[in-house]
């Protein structure tokens, strides 16, 4: 019988330890988290209000612990039982990350991130509920400020390509004259000193056009017109177009087509744009001696453009990087390839604006396959 009473007296002390140790570890947590945090009972007033939920409000805990939490925190919303806390406690469940407001000491409201939870007692009945908010004022702030600068960078690079192009088009236009021996025939070294001003305005103006259509994508103004065209028209003409550039660095180019025509609803020139970029880059990226191949297959609702090359091919952390804007592998000062790292940017837009889609695949020194797919849609 001594020996019983002693037993459950060692019990009694032990379940003591236990939960002095629990309820140390609990006021711990309350009081050390960075995220403020209070709880309320089943009538809405608020039962504890820690350090952190102290710094961001302003409102002392001795001053909100007892008081409704509609008037201390979030005002009518909770009033009217429609805050997340309110939820929590209506439907048992814990909600996580809402975007919500809370009232400091001086009334203002300020942005912040909740979590809420129900609290229950032993019996599992709710007997309150328990919020965390973090103040996410600084965030909010850090955000509008980079949209303003977003969009005066937008601003500028509109208004500087928009300036640039006027004169480009006199210096083209003058350029063209004189190949042409508009204003007296010139001597073979004059003609091929005119040519490579000309080619390099050409360049500048691929340059600019870009610029402009990476603003336009951004204020939301790049339109694409659909009309149904000969895709594989298009392919024909654009083994024309890099032919000689491709042969000039000892590139074989192959073209492969599916025997019949194939025909889509879609921007022509965008399109065109796309495909330009694809093999450019191909030819860009391909050491001499290489291979590219464009194809051209038809699914039963998607048609296929692959362009693949033997060329220096990319790492497989680097690929998911290559559509960000002004993204480019190789951005050292010794770097031998042009561009500005905004051709694929805008080719994943124009691609999605059709309701396609661009993968990669790639290999360091093994090449790459760039496959765009696109919904097909024929005349007949
Ligand atoms: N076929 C390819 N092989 C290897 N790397 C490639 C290939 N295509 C694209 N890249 C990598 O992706 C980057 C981004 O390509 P993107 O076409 O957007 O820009 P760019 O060709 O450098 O410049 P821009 O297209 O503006 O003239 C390239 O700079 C290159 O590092
Ligand atoms: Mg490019």
């Amino acid at each position: 019988m001594e020996s019983d009473l002693k037993d459950y007296a060692i019990k009694v002390e032990e379940t003591f330890h236990i939960m002095e140790e629990e309820k140390l570890k609990t006021e711990t947590v309350f009081s050390s988290i960075a995220e403020g945090l209070f709880t309320v009972d089943n009538n809405w007033i608020i039962t504890s209000f820690n350090p952190a939920a102290e710094k961001i409000t302003g409102i002392k805990a001795s001053y909100a612990v007892g008081k409704p939490c509609h008037e201390i925190i979030h005002g009518e919303l909770c009033k009217k039982h429609e805050c997340a806390l309110s939820k929590s406690k209506k439907t048992g469940r814990v909600m996580l990350n809402i975007e919500g407001k809370i009232r400091d000491s001086m009334g203002h409201w300020l942005p912040v991130i909740i979590s809420t939870a129900p609290l229950r007692n032993p019996q599992n009945k709710i007997t309150g509920g328990v919020e965390t908010f973090r103040d996410v004022s600084e965030l909010e702030r850090v955000n509008h400020e980079l949209v303003r600068l977003n969009n005066i960078k937008t601003d500028f690079l509109s208004m500087v390509s928009h300036e640039l192009k006027t004169p480009l088009t006199i210096v083209k236009g003058y350029s063209e004259l004189l190949v042409h021996g508009k204003f007296g025939e010139l001597l073979p070294h004059q003609k091929e000193i005119v040519s490579m001003i000309r080619n390099k305005v050409d360049k500048l103006n691929f340059l600019i056009n870009d610029l402009l259509d990476v603003s336009q994508l951004e204020f939301g103004k790049f339109k694409i017109n659909k009309q149904l065209f000969s895709l594989t028209k298009l392919l024909t003409n654009k083994k024309e177009e890099f032919k000689i550039i491709a042969e000039k660095k000892n590139l074989k180019l192959d073209f492969n087509s599916c025997p019949e025509e194939i025909v889509i609803n879609g921007d022509q020139e965008r399109i065109s744009q796309v495909l330009s970029n694809l093999i450019s880059n191909a030819i860009k990226f391909t050491n001499p001696g290489g291979k590219i191949n464009v194809s051209l297959e038809n699914g039963s609702n998607f048609i296929n453009i692959n362009v693949v090359d033997t060329g220096i091919g990319m790492k497989h952390e680097k690929i998911e990087n290559i559509f960000d804007k002004f993204y480019q592998i190789d951005t050292s000062n010794t770097r031998q390839y042009s561009g500005i790292g905004l051709g694929l940017a805008i080719s994943k837009d124009i691609i999605e604006m059709h309701g396609g889609k661009i993968n990669v695949k790639s290999e360091p020194g093994c090449g790459s396959t760039f496959s765009v797919i696109l919904p097909y849609k024929t005349i007949n």
